[in-house]
């Protein structure tokens, strides 16, 4: 019986994804660039069986008839086609998932990122496919879009493109940054982004403003990592989670993701900034805030910000691992 574990972790994008190009695919409007987190892992294993596909989930183990066991399931026939194409053995092959999440799960700190990117992982291992970081990435995309970033080790830009083929992530040179986290609120939020972005797509007029100003803003970013220029890094990867959020909340009917906490954590950061101390925040779909800074003011910021968290604590999080298997 063939089996595989691999761990992946979250990413929090400096420069979002929010849309798609196509759907079934998961080909972006536009490309995207993130971190890859050192904690909140999620640890996936695969074990090829003769029963039906089974999912267990943070040890519960779900009906088949869940969604969750569904987009696991659809997923695992993406890794039986190409286990196939290849002529392997294993194409027909059913496969037991165990997967443990350590962060909040649905609540903004990307779970389905690192779940999908460990799963891909897991899964082509176990299935026997060898496949190389950009195949990998491929390949998580396919489950969750940002998981196509988890794959990556530390800094990532995902290249939107307009195929299979030429959707990917890979890693990017950028200067070493901290990530505070400040969790508001760690409840599964109230629209996925899935949805949410569907939404957008269909319903906010500035939809179109977004997917320009998305490119304009990695062009910029990939620039200011470049030149290491963090205060530039700062001030696009804080007014691109305003934009992202205002073409959200453009919607109709309207969808909100920020809460008045997460309002307040932006205020808190933009007086550290008065301060002298450089920090700049973005927030995914949900209230959750991500503060970024240089490595030595991490744990100042933290301390300043801990007062808005949910447990009265903000978590300093830095650049971590690519997914990558634990033991085949
Ligand atoms: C706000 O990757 O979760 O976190 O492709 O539909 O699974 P699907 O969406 P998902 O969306 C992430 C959106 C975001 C921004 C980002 O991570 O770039």
């Amino acid at each position: 019986m063939t089996q595989a574990t691999a761990r992946a972790y979250p990413n929090i994008a400096l420069v979002k994804y929010w849309g798609k190009a196509d759907e079934a695919l998961i080909i972006p409007v536009a490309g995207s660039m993130s971190m890859t987190l050192d904690d909140y892992a999620t640890t996936t294993t695969v074990r090829l069986d003769d029963a039906a596909d089974a999912l267990n989930l943070n040890g519960t183990e779900l009906d088949h008839t869940d969604s969750a066991t569904q987009r696991v399931g659809a997923f695992l026939d993406i890794v039986r086609g190409l286990a196939q194409e290849r002529g392997l053995d294993t194409a027909a092959a059913h496969a037991q998932v165990t997967t443990v999440n350590e962060g909040p799960t649905a609540a903004g700190m990307a779970s389905s990122a690192s779940g999908f990117a460990a799963l891909a992982q897991a899964a082509s291992a176990a299935y026997g496919l060898d496949l190389d970081t950009r195949d990998l990435s491929r390949l998580a995309r396919r489950g969750s879009g940002s998981a196509c970033r988890s794959v990556i080790n530390r800094f990532a830009v995902w290249h939107a493109g307009d195929s299979d083929e030429t959707s990917y992530a890979e890693e990017i040179a950028a200067p070493d940054l901290a990530m505070i986290a400040v969790t508001v609120a760690s409840g599964a939020k109230k629209v996925s982004s899935r949805a949410g972005m569907r939404a957008t797509a269909a319903t906010s007029p500035f939809y179109r403003a977004w997917i320009t100003t998305t490119e304009e803003s990695l062009n910029e970013m990939v620039r200011a990592c470049a030149d290491a220029d963090f205060t530039r890094i700062g001030e696009i990867t804080e007014a691109h989670a305003m934009r992202m959020h205002a073409v959200i909340n453009a919607c109709e009917p309207p969808i909100r993701y920020l809460a008045p906490a997460s309002y307040q954590v932006f205020d808190a950061v933009a007086e550290l900034r008065a301060n002298g101390v450089e920090a700049y925040a973005t927030a995914d779909a949900g209230p959750n805030v991500v503060v970024i800074s240089r490595p030595e003011d991490a744990e100042q910021i933290a301390g300043a910000l801990g007062q808005y968290a949910e447990n009265g604590e903000a978590k300093v999080l830095r650049p971590g691992p690519g997914a990558h298997v634990v033991n085949a």
